[in-house]
């Protein structure tokens, strides 16, 4: 596996392997790798010869008072991983490789609506930055394929409409949640749970269970399930930011004829803001 930091090699590597005819497949990540990551390395490399992953803690996606400082930096480790994990090239750059001058003098990218709802209510700055940075590294890698986690599925409805509106020539695939046996899903923030936390923060994805089968089972008004979900998160320990059930597609209201709906959360436990969301439909 090669390591670069530089935009100029990332690009000779990569303009080699277009020469060549090979497909590339990016792989966009902040690091403190895990196994849901390495999951979508294993899927990158079905779709593409040659494996691009990029480690950058993105500032522009952190608002003031969030954990950009303390986000957990693992790069000895993480680039142990990728390469066990078969990745040709590891981009790592700097953060004035990205942003040479301040982010309000840079252009930048939003995706307005999709950007407002679910998390983006509270974390009035994080899509911005994200559609920033994952446009920004798109045209730096040139990826055919990108594969993004599920687990964050409104980041990932924001990036298709984002490549779709920008006719980005690249394929935006997603990678199933891999989840802890107790069914917590795997996140670098996780790191932040103390034991005690630890032993509760499964009850998330039990909730959402609890009201998928609620909502197979025929109940249908969403604002009673929704409530019953927040009520049994704060009462098992959790702030709950949101429980929302919304199509998948563009994560508006369902529809009584919609066929691909889901339900999302986000929640506090100790100094974790912990997301999930599953398929109720
Ligand atoms: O999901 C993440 O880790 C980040 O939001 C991403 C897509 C790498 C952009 O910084």
């Amino acid at each position: 596996m090669q390591t670069v930091h530089r935009i100029a090699e990332l690009r000779t590597q990569v303009a080699a392997w277009k020469r060549a005819g090979e497909r590339v497949a990016l792989i966009p990540t902040m690091g403190n790798l895990h196994r849901g990551h390495l999951s979508l390395v294993e899927r990158a490399r079905q779709l593409a010869p040659r494996t691009v992953a990029s480690i950058f803690v993105n500032p522009t996606q952190f608002g003031p008072d969030e954990d950009f400082a303390g986000y957990p930096r693992t790069r000895v480790d993480d680039s142990f991983q990728l390469e066990a994990a078969g990745l040709d090239l590891l981009f790592a750059p700097g953060v004035t490789a990205i942003y040479p001058r301040p982010l309000a003098d840079m252009t930048q990218v939003s995706v307005p609506g999709l950007s407002q709802l679910l998390c983006g209510a509270n974390r009035p700055v994080h899509f911005g930055g994200v559609a920033t940075v994952v446009a920004k590294l798109f045209n730096l890698v040139q990826p055919d394929v990108a594969v993004f986690g599920e687990k964050d599925w409104q980041q990932l409805v924001i990036i298709r409409r984002m490549t779709a509106d920008l006719d980005l020539p690249v394929e935006i695939v997603g990678g199933p949640t891999v989840r802890e046996a107790d069914g917590l899903a795997m996140s670098s923030r996780n790191a932040y749970l103390s034991a005690e936390e630890r032993a509760i923060a499964p009850t998330l994805y039990a909730t959402l269970q609890a009201a998928a089968e609620q909502w197979r089972g025929g109940e249908r008004a969403i604002a009673v399930l929704e409530n019953a979900a927040k009520v049994r998160l704060a009462a098992a320990g959790f702030r709950p930011d949101y429980v929302e059930i919304r199509r998948a597609d563009d994560l508006q209201r369902p529809a009584p004829d919609d066929t691909e709906v889901r339900i999302f959360a986000a929640a506090w436990l100790g100094r974790a803001r912990l997301i999930d969301n599953l398929a109720i439909i």
